[in-house]
């Protein structure tokens, strides 16, 4: 699918704005040829009345994609049977203790060496950022990028700033702590068609919310035609074929195209912190993480929350036949989700969560090309507006009426032997809030994610001696990420008052 991603995928060197050149006649009509041999000529229905520039872009919209490719994966999902017969009754187990541990119940001293080690290897410039935010965002309606979202904090700071006000506090905390003038930490971007531009403007327009611009690498992912129930590829218009992006999974293959693993390449990364945009919480660069992940010297490692309950909807992170993997709740039977630690008789036997928060290490990264073309496809159907390519009629679906292939970063766990993962338990109030539904839902929805970073503010401040004043619902304190990464250096607070809500955003703020 390289080729398929060529053209969607922006280097870092941005992609020009110039006229796209003209086909020649031979060329357009080899292309046709292409997609009529393989039975997808349905998107040339309307060339005829096309102007020569709409021709144009059609010829290097399709020239990316290889249709027969588009037949496979199209056949794959919606005739199931032919694909490889399921497993019909996998051993699951979870993770074996050696690649697993806990913030919640692991030796202090341990967790203090992580910090330590990470946050030398954030001195060392070997530490990078990969943000996944080239989902389109559909249950949370907005039309700008999720990163762009403001969840309602007295600050009113975006997503986004949350996350790059991090990524400055933890340089910061590295170069005070190993005596360096400059710690960097990379931010790779990825976006999509639909988000990557409204993301430049968003950083353009916030000054890249302190960060030095050339630290900050926007890119953006492939996108896969979107298909029809019947396997058609559809048109978004006359002159357009209707595409979406290709899932988060698209990130390593984008990883390469846009040069991204170049860069890291070039800058002496060592060590990557992957996570998804719509989680609040999230610690970027989180030392701890990284020097867990570094000191296990595996090429991948996960963070994971306790699972609330047996029934709660989320996948599983455990060994799937002796290797990594995401097990989906509903794969899972009841007997198994109720199943209880026979060493922890009070918890749950399997209760990874996957948070999709992941570590790789680059020399993974390196490999990149041996197996990114082995991720499988997975099917969302949606409503896809497009145009009826028999009648010319616009259509604007009321119930889905076609297919997004989509491909899932996590895919790749089984790809590696098991003695190469490790995962880590977090706390969720801590570092797991994921802005997925509209005001209102109550369910991980702005006000949830608002909610938890203030309450996680008043919980720091409380244990750095400070007094929270609440009445009714005025509680919890929104904590700057530029005065506390995780709760340190608030000893300024002690023994003050503060009346929430609130906000700190300076060390005289309270
Ligand atoms: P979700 O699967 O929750 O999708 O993405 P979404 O786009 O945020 O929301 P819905 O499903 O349309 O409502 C999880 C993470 O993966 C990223 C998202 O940006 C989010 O950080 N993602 C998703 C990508 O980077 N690319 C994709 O193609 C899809």
């Amino acid at each position: 699918m390289a080729a398929a991603i060529k053209e969607t995928v922006s280097n870092l060197l941005g992609k020009g704005e110039e006229a796209p050149r003209e086909p020649s006649p031979q060329e357009f009509e080899q292309l046709k040829q292409r997609y009529e041999a393989a039975g997808q000529g349905q998107v040339f229905a309307f060339l005829d009345e096309l102007k020569p520039i709409e021709k144009t872009q059609l010829f290097h919209q399709l020239s990316n994609f290889d249709p027969n490719r588009i037949n496979e994966l199209a056949d794959k999902v919606l005739k199931p049977s032919q694909a490889a017969a399921p497993d019909a009754q996998p051993s699951l187990e979870p993770l074996p203790d050696s690649a697993t541990a806990s913030i919640i119940d692991s030796n202090p001293e341990d967790v203090q060496n992580w910090y330590n080690e990470g946050l030398k290897l954030v001195a060392e410039n070997k530490v990078a950022v990969v943000l996944m935010a080239g989902g389109q965002g559909t249950r949370l309606g907005s039309s700008a990028p999720k990163g762009c979202f403001d969840i309602g904090l007295p600050s009113h700071k975006s997503l986004f700033q949350i996350q790059a006000e991090r990524i400055a506090k933890v340089q910061q905390l590295a170069q005070k702590t190993f005596g360096k003038e400059k710690a960097v930490v990379p931010w790779y971007v990825m976006t999509s068609g639909p988000t990557r531009k409204p993301t430049e403007e968003f950083f353009q327009q916030h000054s890249y919310f302190g960060l030095d611009k050339s630290n900050v690498i926007i890119f953006e992912q492939g996108v896969l035609p979107c298909i029809s129930n019947e396997g058609k590829i559809m048109m978004e218009s006359k002159a357009k074929v209707a595409v979406a992006p290709d899932g988060n999974g698209g990130i390593y293959q984008a990883l390469l195209t846009s040069g991204v693993r170049k860069d890291m390449r070039d800058r002496g990364i060592q060590h990557i912190h992957t996570y998804c945009v719509d989680n609040c919480l999230v610690k970027v660069a989180d030392p701890v993480f990284i020097g867990f992940a570094a000191s296990k010297d595996v090429d991948i490692a996960t963070k994971v929350v306790r699972k609330r309950n047996a029934t709660e909807s989320v996948g599983l992170i455990l060994q799937k036949n002796g290797k990594p993997d995401v097990v989906e709740y509903s794969e899972i039977d009841k007997e198994t989700a109720e199943a209880k630690d026979p060493k922890q008789p009070d918890v749950l036997k399997f209760r990874a969560a996957n948070i999709v928060n992941h570590y790789y290490s680059f020399r993974f990264f390196e490999s990149i090309e041996t197996w990114a073309h082995k991720l499988p496809h997975h099917v969302a159907r949606k409503k896809i507006p497009c145009v009826n390519t028999e009648t010319g009629e616009t259509v604007k679906p009321e119930k889905p009426n076609g297919i997004k292939l989509e491909q899932f970063v996590f895919d790749v766990f089984p790809m590696i032997p098991l003695e190469k993962f490790a995962c880590i338990e977090v706390k969720r109030e801590d570092e797991f809030s994921p802005l997925k539904n509209a005001k209102g839902t109550g369910e991980d929805d702005p006000d949830t994610s608002k909610k938890d970073i203030m309450q996680q503010g008043q919980r720091w401040i409380q244990a750095a001696g400070g007094v929270v004043a609440t009445e009714g619902e005025a509680t919890g304190v929104e904590v700057s990420p530029l005065i506390s990464y995780g709760g340190e250096g608030l000893e300024f607070l002690k023994g003050r008052e503060i009346k929430a809500p609130a906000v700190i955003e300076k060390e005289d703020s309270a």
